[in-house]
Order: structure tokens, then C-alpha cells, then sequence
């Protein structure tokens, strides 16, 4: 077999993997370096698809690639369940954001104000109106903000789905890791692999989430500023006897922490998710798993009843703005879709369409064009 395809994807994350079917589909010879592709921060992500109700001042920029995304995802989720047979768990259920104090309430009035001046659709409910939507919700709750259009989706399944997609495309999945970019006469050609063995690509996409700052070989200055923020999080399980605990994504800030509760269809009730700044740290600890089940316990007191399944911590990939870094980088021939921070993801199907067109066509779609890796650096970047 000859160790070479037209674009070489480091990193089988949902990002790398839904950037290489992408590009399969349009018929580039495509190869993934991953050791365990499907694997990565989408292994611990609760999956919430939050454009709307995880608006931030400042970040109205990223809300348009949001929202972009998540217009895409009912099509994109139909398409590539009919491509591998597998059920993605996307739930359309809508998402209550609630407040429990008086600083809470006047927060999540300041973030309505923002989201109706955005024209984003949300609507403010009273404590009585939340309570009607979910009765379990604690008795305190101050007020919500109803936001049906913030879905959901299983990226564990999202994940597995990517990869029998990528497969099926005629991916190559090279369960390796990439060590080093091959640069050669000044443009990215390939990769080390950690195997031993060399893969020669004309193309190399750069998604390996919170690691991508550090791959070997390629130059300082084109080395993206991400880096890895710890998240934990608790997975819980609904006896059938218990269902339907919650029926939509409920989430809140208490004591200026996030905490969001997501159920599933089959059962599962994701609680996360901290946010740690601790390099590579992914110890769970008995302070994250307090605080989240504190902090939930508050939201909904019946959540103490429930088995606990699981607890986990990933790590997210953050840029210095929050938003993702999506095409070419300095470096000719090296194009990154990485720094997806908190949205990986909701952001998964426009990176794909984004990544792909660009490889196939050495242009960025408009929609791309205030996330270049360009923004964070004052090298000019020219088409590969
Ligand atoms: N978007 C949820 C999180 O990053 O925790």
C-alpha cells in the first residue's frame, strides 16, 4: 500500500473525523492519525448544543458560526445516520436555564436582554412557569429562560458514528499517533507517526483538540495558542421507575459555576461540567464531583436518589477568544480546525463543510472567515 493520501488529518476526534468524511466525500484520499480515533474530549462531553442559552458578551462573532452549526445539525445528523445505520442520540428537546438568587435572576436577565438583542429566540418564565416545565426543579427557583431551539446530541455516539462514516468513505483511520509535521521545502508534507513509519500527504488538517499547540516539527510560529481546560463531569442514571426525571437540557450559574443537567433518551443524566485551568491534569477528584453534585443537588434535589454511573474529566481546547481557529495556517500546506473550546460539538458539522471546501477548493467559505488562524498572528498566511 502506498503510505500517502492527498490530505493527512492529525487527530480522529469528532473534529478530525468529521473533517476527513468531509473531505472523503469529495473525493480527496483521506488518512486520520489517531491511535483511537473516536476517542478524545468528545469521550467525556455531555453534548449540549448551546448556542443560544451559552451566549457570552463579546462572543457575538462566534454566535453567527454557532448558529450556523446549529442549523445544520438536523440534515447533518439524518445524513450520516443513514450513511452508517447508527443512532446519534440527537434530542430535540430544548433547553430551561434557571436561576436560583437574586444575583442568578439578574444575571439570566442581563443574558435574555443580550440574546433579544441578538434576535435569538428565548423567553422568560417565571419560578411557577419553570416548575410546570420541570416539576423536579427545587421549589427556590427564582426564574428561567425557556430556549427550545438548544438541543442535544450523544457525542460518545457521535463519535462511534464518525468513524464507521470515515470508513465507509474509504478513510484511512492509521491507529497511530502523529509525532512530528514533515515540512519540506517550506510546506507541510506528511507526518512521523509514532509507529515509525513516515505518511506522505500534499495537505495535513491539524485537529488534535487541546494538543494541537504541541505537535513536534511544526515552527513556533505557526504552533496554534491552544490550550487544555479541564472539565468534570458526573453521568447519573434514570430508572425507568423514575422517567421521565427531566424532559429537556436544564442548567444554571450557582455561585458563579456552570452547572447543567442533560438527559438523555436512554436513561443517562450527564452532569457537568467543571472549568480548570491545570495543564494536563485529568485526575477526578472528590472537590469536582462535590461541587457538580452540590450544585445540581440544588437545581434538582431528586438527583441524590439516582445510581451514580460514571465520572469523568476531559479536556477542553481553548483559544485566547473562545473560538475556533478554521483553515490555513502559515505554514503552506498545513490548515488547522482546532481551539473549538466549549462548542466542539455543536461547531462539528460547519468545521467539516468549512475544512472541506477549503482543501478541495483552497478557499475559505465567508462563514469561516473571522476564524482564521491568521487573527492570532501577524504573519501573512497565503493559500496552500
Ligand atoms: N459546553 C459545555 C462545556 O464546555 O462544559
Amino acid at each position: 500500500m502506498s503510505r500517502t493520501s492527498d490530505v493527512l488529518v492529525i487527530g480522529g476526534g469528532i473534529i478530525g473525523l468529521v473533517t476527513a468524511w468531509r473531505a472523503a466525500q469529495r473525493g480527496l484520499r483521506t488518512a486520520v492519525a489517531d491511535p483511537e480515533p473516536g476517542g478524545g474530549a468528545a469521550r467525556v462531553a455531555a453534548g449540549m448544543l448551546a448556542a443560544v442559552t451559552e451566549l457570552h458578551y463579546g462572543e457575538e462573532t462566534l454566535l453567527g458560526l454557532n448558529m450556523a452549526s446549529a442549523r445544520r445539525y438536523p440534515g447533518f445528523v439524518a445524513e450520516l445516520e443513514a450513511a452508517t445505520g447508527l443512532d446519534v442520540g440527537f434530542r430535540t428537546c430544548g433547553t430551561l436555564a434557571v436561576a436560583l438568587d437574586a444575583d442568578d435572576r439578574a444575571h439570566l436577565r442581563e443574558l435574555h436582554a443580550l440574546q433579544r438583542r441578538c434576535g435569538l429566540e428565548s423567553e422568560w418564565l417565571t419560578g411557577r412557569e419553570c416548575r410546570r416545565l420541570e416539576p423536579l426543579l427545587a421549589p427556590g427557583v427564582r426564574g428561567g429562560l425557556r430556549v427550545d431551539g438548544d438541543h442535544q446530541v450523544d457525542p460518545r455516539r457521535l463519535a462511534a458514528a464518525l468513524v464507521v462514516a470515515c470508513e465507509r468513505a474509504g478513510v484511512t483511520l492509521l491507529r497511530t499517533r502523529a509525532e512530528r509535521l514533515r515540512v519540506e521545502h517550506d510546506r507541510a508534507a506528511g507526518a512521523a507517526l509514532a509507529d515509525g513509519t513516515e505518511w506522505a500527504a500534499d495537505q495535513v488538517v491539524l485537529a488534535a483538540g487541546s494538543h494541537s499547540g504541541g505537535l513536534g516539527g511544526v515552527p513556533d510560529e505557526v504552533l496554534p495558542p491552544v490550550r487544555p481546560v479541564k472539565g468534570q463531569v458526573v453521568r447519573l442514571t434514570v430508572p425507568p421507575a423514575y422517567a421521565p426525571f427531566l424532559s429537556r437540557t436544564v442548567r444554571a450559574v450557582v455561585r458563579g459555576s456552570h452547572v447543567y443537567l442533560v438527559p438523555r433518551e436512554n436513561g443517562e443524566l450527564v452532569v457537568g461540567a467543571t472549568s480548570e485551568e491545570l495543564g494536563w491534569d485529568t485526575t477526578v477528584t472528590a472537590g469536582g464531583v462535590y461541587e457538580l453534585l452540590r450544585d445540581a443537588h440544588e437545581l434538582v434535589p431528586g438527583i441524590t436518589e439516582l445510581p451514580l454511573a460514571e465520572t469523568g474529566a476531559g479536556l477542553r481546547p481553548g483559544s485566547p477568544d473562545n473560538a475556533p481557529l478554521l483553515g490555513p495556517s502559515a505554514l503552506p500546506g498545513l490548515c488547522l480546525a482546532t481551539g473549538h473550546y466549549r462548542n466542539g460539538v455543536l461547531l462539528t458539522p460547519v468545521t467539516g463543510d468549512v475544512l472541506a471546501a477549503y482543501l478541495t477548493t483552497g478557499e475559505l467559505p465567508d462563514e469561516a472567515a473571522a476564524f482564521t488562524p491568521a487573527r492570532f498572528s501577524s504573519v501573512s498566511v497565503g493559500a496552500s
